[in-house]
């Protein structure tokens, strides 16, 4: 357990009745009957932490619960990390980065598209996130999905010689690497200042990463952050990036998040990628995102 679990002193809290339900496509599980406006006690908190570390993405079902509680619930699992775009962290709640399409008196309220290509949360930092936790405010009436993809078993299934071909090396992670591509009226992002270009300088990590919890391997590579492999020529990194990025989000690997009202998703990204799929822009979606801080990868 880690220590930021130990640390809180939410023992003596009353036991909750809760279940974990597992997907059929097994990433992923749904918790219901868990109420995360009250605080766990250290047993609840173990299960969902099992759970979290089984099925990499969780699902709780039916929450209430203020930025301050999503906050507290968050740091149980380690510090949080405050997003680079200041400009869309809620007010008084700079833990919150909002995710939204919506525009108000010509300004977004929100990162427009938070993962318009496949990526794990801040793989451009030396400490990456161990987890992000994105709850619902308002969700349109068709699309806007979420796509995680399981990286244990795509490491697992991976290809002899692509294997060999990766295992040993680092890729670099850049934020910018694609930050304005593709982007359109509805999607667009707002130009990085010297400040904040300098708080994202690239970072290289192993391309295979161990999981410092579950001790198993996964591929630590994704096209919306990683640049290059070190030390091979550009157009063969560029190959090889493109034939793992191509097994890592095989169907067999992915779970499809169709988001339900007051829903709060909590996933791995040490274990997984995920994209966002889109929705019509002239819906309004809203998200409040809380991301926790993970160790060096090795
Ligand atoms: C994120 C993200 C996906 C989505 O908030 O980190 O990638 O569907 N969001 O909004
Ligand atoms: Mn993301």
């Amino acid at each position: 357990m880690p220590a930021a679990s130990l640390a809180s002193s939410s023992a003596q809290a009353a036991a909750q009745s809760f279940d974990v339900r597992p997907f059929a496509e097994k990433v992923g599980a749904e918790i219901v009957g868990l109420d995360l406006s009250k605080p766990l006690n250290d047993a609840d908190f173990a299960r969902v932490h099992q759970a979290h570390l089984d099925y990499h993405v969780v699902v709780f079902r039916d929450q209430q619960i203020t930025p301050q509680q999503q906050i507290d619930f968050s740091r149980r699992f380690g510090v949080l990390q405050i997003h680079v775009l200041k400009q869309f962290l809620l007010a008084n709640h700079p833990e919150i980065l909002i995710v939204s399409n919506i525009v108000e008196n010509g300004q977004p309220v929100g990162l427009g598209d938070a993962g318009k290509y496949w990526h794990s949360d801040l793989s451009y930092k030396e400490l990456p996130s161990l987890g992000s936790m994105l709850y619902a405010q308002e969700l349109p009436s068709e699309g806007g999905d979420t796509l995680f993809a399981d990286m244990h078993r795509a490491w697992d299934t991976l290809p002899e010689h692509l294997r060999k071909a990766v295992e040993g090396r680092s890729a670099v992670h850049n934020y910018t690497a694609r930050y304005s591509e593709g982007h359109n009226a509805a999607s667009w992002r707002p130009t990085l200042t010297p400040e904040q270009l300098a708080q994202v300088v690239e970072v290289t990590h192993p391309i295979v990463r161990t999981h410092p919890e579950n001790g198993r391997k996964a591929l630590f590579v994704s096209e919306g952050f990683t640049t290059r492999i070190v030390g091979l020529p550009e157009d063969e990194s560029r190959a090889l990036l493109q034939e793992i990025y191509d097994h890592s989000v095989r169907p067999e690997h992915i779970y499809r998040h169709h988001w339900q009202a007051n829903d709060m998703v909590f996933w791995d990204n040490r274990s997984l990628i995920h994209l966002a799929a889109g929705c019509p822009a002239h819906l309004r979606r809203k998200l409040h995102r809380t991301t926790i801080q993970g160790d060096a990868p090795f």
